[in-house]
């Protein structure tokens, strides 16, 4: 059998500490909250993955429809009335369970709910195991964009059972590695070097992305500069998405945007060729589709990144990487707008391998 997880502590601002256990089988076991348990999950979601964790923590049931699309003000009011029919108190604990959608949505209950409630995560997709999950922003869509009403709201605890990822389709999982190829960019060149290992360790990455993510959230909770770097290949990934009118999912748009963005690295005079082709070469690896959306045009792509919340004075402004695990500083700001034509060679560049 195997252990039932090794846990990492972090306390990101005293006197709250967030517990984080990462293993296998880590529900086999009840597990005492001590609190009465709401479990808001993902419908989608196999049953027996939800039977195994509704019983260990004797919860309440309340499922959702799950998806991007679900992730609505709608969906939070009507699970928020369905919790108050059933009676559930200051002194619950809201347990979420799902991919990121499910994090998201379950957060932003938990931080409003009778003004806040405990919360406990339980991410199933490879990327809320590694990313959504961690960080404390939560939050809802609206017709006008996405993630546009939300809070920053921290769990008390998060488990990560791997176990949970031997149902995940392959697609979904390469849309989380995304993430992690990301980490091994910006900060953590050992990550970098487990990529490259057949099978992919991911029982060892998933810990260390997680630990990547913590470090640079908890370095700057207020997204004043460092956490920006978590945005590498996001600025280009954003406007893709959006382009496309989101039929590109957000981690095939973002292990394009770090190609990109690593070319762009690489035209800027940071990064090497050798180091830029090493990255092309691992990321197009992973068989993500990799194509430009069908009615891409500069102009759209040129407008799309005008949008990016690092904009500044109507210019994308753009990580950078000066080697593979270090991003570039610029004193502090870790982001700086393109010359024009370094932008439309980007752009040529781009429509030409990827078009
Ligand atoms: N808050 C943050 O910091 C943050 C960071 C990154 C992304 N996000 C958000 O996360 C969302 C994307 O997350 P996602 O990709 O996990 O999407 P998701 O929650 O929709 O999950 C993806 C798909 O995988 C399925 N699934 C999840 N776990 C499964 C499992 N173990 N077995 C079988 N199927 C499973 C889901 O039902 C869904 O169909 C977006 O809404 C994004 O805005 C938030």
């Amino acid at each position: 059998m195997a252990k039932r997880g090794e846990k990492i502590i972090w306390r990101p601002s005293k006197p709250q500490s967030i517990e984080t256990l990462i293993g296998k089988n880590l529900f086999e076991k009840p597990i005492y909250t001590f609190k009465r348990a709401a479990l808001i999950a993902d419908a989608s979601l196999p049953t027996s993955l939800i039977e195994t964790v509704q019983a260990s923590f004797r919860a309440q049931l309340f499922l959702f429809s799950g998806g991007e699309k679900a992730k609505t003000r709608e969906t939070k009011q009507k699970l928020e009335d369905q919790l108050m029919e059933a009676g559930f108190g200051k002194d619950s604990s809201i347990v979420s369970l799902g991919g990121g959608v499910t994090s998201d949505l379950a957060g932003f209950l938990a931080a409003t709910y009778m003004r806040g409630v405990e919360l406990i995560l339980i991410p199933t997709s490879l990327l809320a195991m590694v990313d959504a999950a961690f960080g404390g922003k939560c939050g809802v869509n609206t017709p006008f964009g996405k993630n546009l009403i939300g809070a920053t709201y921290l769990p008390k605890t998060i488990y990560v059972d791997l176990n949970f990822l031997a149902t995940l389709s392959e697609r979904e999982k390469r849309c989380g590695l995304a993430e992690v190829i990301k980490y091994g960019l910006i900060q953590d060149l050992s990550i970098w070097k487990l990529l490259k290992k057949k099978p992919l360790p991911l029982d060892a990455l998933i810990p260390r992305s997680i630990q990547c993510k913590l470090n640079i959230a908890g370095a700057d909770p207020l997204e004043k500069g460092l956490r920006r770097i978590l945005n590498f290949g996001h600025t280009v990934a954003h406007a893709l998405e959006s382009l496309s009118n989101y039929s590109i999912p957000h981690g095939e748009a973002v292990a394009l945007g770090l190609i990109a963005e690593s070319a762009l690295s690489h035209r800027l005079g940071h990064l090497s060729q050798k180091a830029f082709q090493e990255i092309k070469t691992l990321i197009e690896g992973f068989s993500y589709p990799l194509k430009l959306p069908s009615n891409f045009s500069s102009a759209f792509l040129r407008d799309a990144m005008r949008l990016d919340k690092k904009s500044k004075g109507g210019a994308p402004r753009f990580v950078q990487i000066d080697r593979i695990g270090r991003a570039v500083s610029f004193a502090g700001d870790y982001c700086r707008s393109a010359p024009k034509k370094e932008l439309e060679a980007l752009i040529a560049w781009l429509k030409k391998n990827y078009g």
